[in-house]
């Protein structure tokens, strides 16, 4: 089978699309033929080993996982002798990270623990699209962010996956939602539906008098007290991602600011595939979709996770897997 093999760190060209072969599903495994993946921030990280204190995660002075990818959709092609969730012929997707990564291939083996049924109405580039970046917003807004309705909501780095779901997920609460993002990013968020857009290589939502209910951020690019000014008296700020140098203090202020503030500051840890269900539901009931960006083929991956870690990219950019077109 090919496979998009890299065997030292560097900037996506050191990918080779490669004949390796095909894995046998352990007990708890099954085999997918994967139809399509999905360029992530974990992708981004995991080839270049940076930031380098990624590396204790991927391998200190070399990859330890080879094949990158994270996301996928696909048909089951045989199942292990003691799973027990799916059968041959399955559409599946989901999120695979709790269990490895390799989706960057024609084939895989994988828990099954780490796939779901794939809704027929959802076509295979819907279907990996939605696992990371829609969980990360419904986890974010209702778990963490305990979203109500009619707030005021603002989304940091909306234009990317998870600030593209994060807006549907919001608009189900009939919440007032600003995006922030800058570039080509705008004009698709206008079409999508956010009430208000911040370009924020021109303005800054943290000084601009505007405060929110909720706060909902990928990025994390800007000091704990700037968020805090940007909140209502009792909002709440969520971040799902962003620099370790404002992360780290963060966790540091995080209890003191309840302390002193009915102001709330949370940083989410994903629970990958959680709710899984409940998106597919929300995608049949036409609640919920995915902004694709591509798709792009395996051959050209290499240039599509470029183009992703450039940030030039919309919503979620998706790979097919070409040999099976
Ligand atoms: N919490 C967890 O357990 C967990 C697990 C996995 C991943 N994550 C993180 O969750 C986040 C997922 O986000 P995603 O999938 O939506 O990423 P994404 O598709 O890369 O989107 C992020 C968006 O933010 C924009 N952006 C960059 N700098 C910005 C700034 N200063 N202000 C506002 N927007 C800015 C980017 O655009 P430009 O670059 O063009 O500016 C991009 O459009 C990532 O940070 C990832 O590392 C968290």
């Amino acid at each position: 089978m090919k496979a998009l093999v890299f065997t030292k760190y560097g900037s996506p060209e050191v990918l080779q699309l490669r004949e390796i072969a095909k894995p046998i599903p352990m007990e708890n495994e099954v085999l997918v033929k994967i139809h399509a993946t999905a360029v992530n921030d974990y992708d981004w990280s995991m080839i270049r080993g940076k930031p380098y204190l990624y590396r204790l995660l991927f391998g200190l002075l070399k990859p330890k996982h080879q094949i990158p990818g994270m996301e996928m959709s696909g048909t089951i092609e045989a199942v292990g002798t003691n799973a027990k969730l799916f059968k041959v012929g399955d559409a599946v997707y989901g999120d695979i990270s709790a269990y490895g990564f390799g989706s960057f291939a024609e084939y895989m083996s994988i828990n099954e623990k780490a796939l779901t049924l794939k809704p027929d109405k959802m076509s295979f580039e819907e279907a990996t699209a939605m696992p990371h970046a829609a969980t990360l917003a419904l986890q974010g807004l209702v778990d963490s962010g305990d979203i109500q309705k009619g707030q005021k909501i603002l989304i940091n780095g909306a234009g990317g996956g998870m600030g593209t779901f994060g807006l549907q997920i919001a608009k189900l609460y009939n919440a007032e939602v600003t995006g922030v993002d800058t570039g080509d990013k705008l004009k698709m968020m206008k079409e999508i539906g956010f009430d208000h857009i911040i370009d924020y290589k021109q303005e800054d939502f943290t000084k601009n008098g505007q405060n929110y209910d909720l706060i909902l951020d990928a990025k994390t690019t800007r000091s704990t007290f700037d968020y805090l000014r940007a909140l209502n008296p009792s909002g709440k700020y969520v971040t799902v991602g962003g620099y370790l140098n404002r992360l780290f203090p963060m966790l540091l202020l995080k209890p003191c600011i309840s302390v002193f503030s009915k102001k709330r500051i949370h940083i989410l840890a994903l629970k990958p595939n959680k709710d899984l269900d409940y998106i597919s539901e929300l995608f049949v009931a036409g609640k919920l979709r995915p902004v694709i960006d591509g798709p792009f083929n395996l051959s050209e991956a290499a240039k599509a996770i470029q183009y992703f870690g450039e940030g030039r990219h919309r919503g979620k950019v998706v790979i097919v897997n070409n040999t099976l077109l």
